[in-house]
């Protein structure tokens, strides 16, 4: 069993997607772990896409995750982070496979919906970063 770490992002969440967004991970056989909604504050927003600094669409990310309420996850599956992108599809809604998050829910390619950490090593970072060990490891 492997954990990753995902966020429906303020679109989906202000178009009352959330709900639809949960049931297919779940029929995707992934365990909710742990779920908290939020409204993201800038330095927390900044600081989790601290990678994305130099990029030009960076403050526009920071504003846009950080204007509404976000679904914050622990997810559990095998296989879960690359089982989740897949049914995430592509960043760009416009290359997203049919039936995936991104291509049922997804506006653009910034405002796309869902967010999934695209490593191991990052969903550690990222799983840390919003929850305790003991939210991680309760349940
Ligand atoms: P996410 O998977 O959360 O990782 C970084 C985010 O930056 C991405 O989803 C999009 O929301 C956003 N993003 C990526 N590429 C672009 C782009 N070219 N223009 C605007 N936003 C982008």
């Amino acid at each position: 069993m492997q954990k990753t770490f995902s966020i429906i992002k303020p679109d989906a969440v202000a178009s009352g997607k959330a709900g639809k967004i949960l049931s297919l991970l779940e029929d995707n056989g992934f365990r909710i772990v742990a779920l908290r909604m939020t409204k993201l504050s800038t330095s927390q927003a900044e600081g989790f896409y601290a990678v994305h600094a130099e990029r030009p669409f960076y403050r526009s990310l920071v504003t846009f995750m950080t204007e509404g309420p976000v679904v914050l996850m622990a997810l559990e599956r095998e296989d879960a982070v690359k089982k989740l992108r897949e049914v995430m599809g592509a960043t760009n809604p416009a290359n997203a496979a049919e039936g995936t998050v991104r291509k049922l829910y997804a506006e653009s390619i910034e405002r796309n919906a869902i967010h999934g950490s695209d490593a191991p090593e990052t969903a550690a970072q990222e799983l840390a970063y919003f929850f305790t060990t003991v939210e991680l490891n309760q349940l």
